[in-house]
This record gives C-alpha cells, structure tokens and sequence, in this order.
C-alpha cells in the first residue's frame, strides 16, 4: 500500500540532486522490508504555523497506527498503538537507544539518564530510581505546600493592591507562574537549592530558562547548525547557550561540593533507617551523596541533576498551565473540583492524606494528560532491526524494521484515538469515575485495576500502554509520583483560594511545542478570590 498524504495539493519541498539520490539510498536500503508500510508523503510546508504533533494526529487518522513518514531524505515511523508501544518501551526496550533525542540533549544533559546510551543509563538508573522511594515523597508533600503556598501568598498580595484601587481581579500569565512554582519546587526536592523564582528574578534563574529555551529550539530546528565547527564562538546564541551551561553547571558543581562537605554520620544513619521527616534536607542530592558514599563521581551526578532539573520542571507546570485552560471552559468542573476542595480540605492545609480524597483533582491531572501529554512525542533509534508487533485493532501483520529506523512514538495519538476512547478530545475528568472491579479491587473504568493495587493515579501498567503519560517499560519517567503528587497539590491550593478565567478566547491561546507542549504568548487568566468556600 502507498498511501499519499491528504496534504497533496500542498506544495512539496524542492529536492536537490543530493536529497534525490539519499531518497533512492533510503528507499533502497528499506523498501524491502518496510516495503508494505503505510507511508505519508509530508510536504515540510505541512509543518509550518502548527506543530508536528497535530499533523501527525492527522496522518494518524489517515494511514493507520504505524505508518512511514518521509521529508526528503528523512524518514520516520510513527507509533500510535498502545501494542506496538508497549514493545518497544517495554518487551523489547533494549533493543533501543534516544537516537534524534540523545543527539539534541547530550550537549545540555551530558550522559544524563534521559539521552544516556544504554549501558551508561543501566549503571545510572540503579543509582537514581531508589531515591524517589515513598519516604522520600512523603517528605517533598511539604516542600510542594510550602512552595505552593508562596505562590498563592504573591497573588494576594497582588491581589490586595488592586483592592486599594478599588479593583477585584488580577490578571496574570499563569503560565509563567507555573514555570517558576515547579523551578522552586525541583530546585529544593532535587537539590535542596531554593531559586526562589516565584518572587525573585537572578543569573541562575536566567540561565536555566536560556538553556531550556535553546534545547527547545535545537528540538524544533532541522538542520543541527550547532555542531558546525566555531558555532559555538560565532553565532551569538550559541555563545549565550555556552556560558548559560557553564553558569548553571558551576552553580550545580558548587552544590554538589557542599553536599560532600557536609556528609554528616547522624544524617546517614536517619537516611538509613528512612527517618525522612527529621531531616533537614531531604533532598534527592542528599541522599545520593550519603547514600553512595564521598566517592561519587561529581561529573555523573552533574548530568543527573542537569537532567532532572530539565525534565522535572516544565512538565509539570505545562500540566498545570493546561489544568487551568481546561478547566476555564468548563466552569462546572471547575465548581466540582472546589466544592470537593472544600468538602476535603475546608480552610486546613493539604496533606498526603487528603490526597488520596481528592479523587476529581487527581482525575483532572491525569485527563490533563491524557488531551495534553508531556512530551507529546517518544523518541527512538532501533539499534537492531526487530519485529513490530501487528496493533491492538489486528488491521496488520505487525512489520520488520532495520537496525537504525527512527521512530516517533506519539503519546497524543494513542491519548486521543478514537479506537481507545470515547470522545477522545473531549475533556472528561468523570471518564475514569465510572469504576470497575477486577479480582476484587476497585478501580477505574477502562483499566484493570488488578494490574496495579492500590495506585493512586492511572498508569499503563493498568491501561494496557492506551494511557502512559510517563512513557512506560525500563525508561519510564522516574519521577512520575513526584510530578503527580505536586501537580495534584498545587492545583488544589490554587482552587481552594481562586476563582479562575481565561482573559481571552481559548482559540486566542495558541499552542507551540518544543519538548513540552505549551502556548505562544502565555496563558493569561484573571483571578478572583472565591466568594462560595464551603468550610467545615
Ligand atoms: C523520563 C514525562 C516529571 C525525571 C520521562 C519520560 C516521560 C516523562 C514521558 C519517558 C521519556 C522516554 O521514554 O523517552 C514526565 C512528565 C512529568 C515528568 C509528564 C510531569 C508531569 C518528572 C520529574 C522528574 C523527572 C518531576 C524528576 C524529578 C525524569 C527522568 C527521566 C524521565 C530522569 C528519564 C528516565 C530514564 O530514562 O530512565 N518523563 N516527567 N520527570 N523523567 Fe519525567
């Protein structure tokens, strides 16, 4: 089969002799055994003005879930079944390195767990996935009130200046706020520095957002001109992007320093014997340090907190920038949500108690990421060639792929596909209410509860990989609690307190995507305090 893109009409790329000739390598190289491939012919042009996720959803729709694209001499297979993803994250994960990914990171995370190949990422993992054990999370639940809390004290405060003029609302870029409550929040549960973001600009707080910025332009930019030799002295970004990198990893270096200078025997032993909530620090850096001895090596641990840094902070507040936005629409889930708030909590402070009560909030996050998943794209490299398994709609064979084929996994598309979901773009929280009962436990509809007891959230252990926000298999996200736990508790704090509107039309917000998926210009709300809190 050779299916064409509905896009035909739409101008193709001009190809060059050399693109022809790779084009005749590529198909040469492949066709024989991907021979039988749905194939979408993208023109580039298709990628410009709207991100390559929603043209993905639309090819997705139209070739099937596993189809082949090609851009000239690039081509890719795209993965929209829950099947097929759960061989190649899971059953055959191995088999499989970050291929574009790793190539865009490694500059920024170095041999970070994220981009690392597969046997540095073996020796890491075992080091890194023990921090983040219950204990641990237990004891960020207060880092996560405490920073969510400064955030909710600074709209207040903004708020009671424009009660002096006579004025109820404020008007804020929500978005931005979320960027700088998860900064706080992941510089003081990873490693115990507080940025301080939410009420402070500084150097360092500027030299992250420069190198997120840059590691978004490197995953939107095709051709990478950074690995020109002398780029780094003469295009001025790259000479920004450069000292950014040093400022941060000094800073990282100096933390890490202190941290083995200030090893102290009695905080072991209550490491040891998990007393979390008597130490002072209980950071992830503290227990890595402690816990793997003085003799760590400080360049492996900087790629760690580098990586962890990146990948736990504008995910999470994409989440909750998207929470709101749904939300917003949707005045009565909103009024559902505070009115559980109130029924839960009243007036008193979150606890990991209360968390397990709030079912509709930790709904709303996860149904956020269903429609809104962070990243929206997989990536990966087959190492070996290997056998796709047919999807879970049985419409094929499965197909061979060779050793080196690119994949995009597109997590939106199995979140929104209309053969797993009804109403797949709808936003419905209450979905997952309808329960169900396997083996005796209770769980959500749609999901085999038995698969996983006693989860708190979702995952796709449970869904069969048709829900897997945090990827799935060996490389899951490791700090998937984390994010969820924080997101859950932010969210409810800022709706214990808030009334919440989009200050323009939802189609005025436009979506952009770089790692994550966010907007173009801010998700600007007005907040009012609530009139209506229920308390006990
Ligand atoms: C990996 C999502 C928060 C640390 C991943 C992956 C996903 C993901 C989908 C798998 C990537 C792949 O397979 O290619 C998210 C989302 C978050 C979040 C949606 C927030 C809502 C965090 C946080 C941390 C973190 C808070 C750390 C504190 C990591 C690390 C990996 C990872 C280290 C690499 C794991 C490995 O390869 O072994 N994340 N993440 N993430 N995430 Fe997260």
């Amino acid at each position: 089969i050779r299916c064409h893109s509905a896009k035909t009409n739409a101008p193709k790329p001009k190809m060059n002799l050399l693109d022809n000739a790779s084009n005749l390598l590529t198909n040469f190289l492949s066709g024989g055994r991907m021979g039988s491939m749905p194939m979408a012919e993208g023109a580039v042009s298709d990628l410009f003005g709207r991100p390559l996720f929603f043209a993905l959803y639309d090819w997705f729709l139209e070739h099937g879930s596993v189809y082949k694209l090609a851009f000239g001499p690039k081509a890719f297979v795209v993965v929209s079944d829950p099947i097929v993803s759960r061989h190649i994250l899971r059953e055959n994960a191995l088999s499989y390195d970050k291929g574009v990914l790793a190539e865009i990171l490694e500059p920024i995370m170095g041999k970070g767990l994220i981009p690392a190949d597969i046997d540095t990422w073996k020796q890491r993992r075992r080091v890194i996935a023990p921090g983040f054990h219950a204990l641990y999370l237990e004891a960020m639940v207060k880092v996560f009130t405490d920073c969510s809390e400064r955030t909710m004290l600074k709209f207040e405060k903004l708020l009671a200046g424009e009660g002096r003029k006579g004025g109820k609302t404020i008007e804020l870029d929500l978005e931005a706020e979320f960027s700088s409550l998860a900064l706080d929040i992941i510089g003081l549960g990873v490693f115990n520095y507080d940025f301080g973001s939410v009420t402070k600009e500084s150097p360092l707080i500027k030299a992250v957002y420069g190198t997120l910025f840059e590691a978004e332009h490197r995953s939107t930019f095709y051709i990478p001109y950074w690995k020109f030799p002398l780029a780094k002295w003469l295009v001025p970004r790259q000479r920004k992007f450069q000292k950014d990198l040093k400022f941060i990893n000094d800073c990282l270096d100096d933390l890490i320093r202190n941290a083995k200078e200030t090893r102290q025997e009695t905080e072991i032993e209550q490491l040891q014997k998990r007393d979390y909530l008597k130490l002072k620090d209980a950071s992830l850096l503290r227990f890595l340090v402690d816990m793997r001895g003085a003799d760590v090596d400080d360049c492996q641990l900087r790629d760690d907190l580098m990586t962890m840094l990146i990948a736990g902070h504008e995910t999470t507040a994409a989440v909750l920038t998207w929470a709101v936005f749904l939300l917003a629409q949707h005045p009565s889930k909103m009024k559902k949500a505070q009115a559980e708030i109130d029924s839960v909590l009243g007036q008193r402070r979150i606890t990991i108690e209360s968390i397990k009560k709030l079912e509709y909030i930790r709904l709303v996050v996860v149904e956020t990421l269903r429609l809104y998943p962070q990243p929206p794209l997989l990536i990966r490299r087959s190492l070996k060639s290997d056998k796709l398994p047919g999807g879970h709609k049985g419409d094929n064979n499965g197909y061979a792929i060779p050793a080196g084929t690119d994949i995009f996994l597109s997590v939106y598309n199995v979140h929104r596909s209309p053969y797993l979901w009804d109403n797949p773009n709808d936003f419905e929280p209450e979905r997952f209410l309808v329960k169900r009962v396997s083996q005796g436990i209770e769980g959500w509809a749609g999901f085999d509860p038995s698969r996983s007891p006693g989860a708190l959230y979702p995952n796709e252990i449970m869904s069969d990989f048709a829900f897997l926000p945090f990827g799935g298999g060996p490389r899951k996200c490791v700090g998937d609690q984390f994010a969820f736990m924080e997101s859950t508790i932010a969210l409810a704090m800022l709706l214990q307190e808030f009334d919440i509107e989009l200050k323009g039309s939802p189609e005025s917000v436009e979506i952009v995507t770089g790692a994550t998926i966010h907007t173009k210009n801010g998700l600007w709300c007005r907040l009012m305090k609530r009139q209506d809190i229920q308390s006990l």
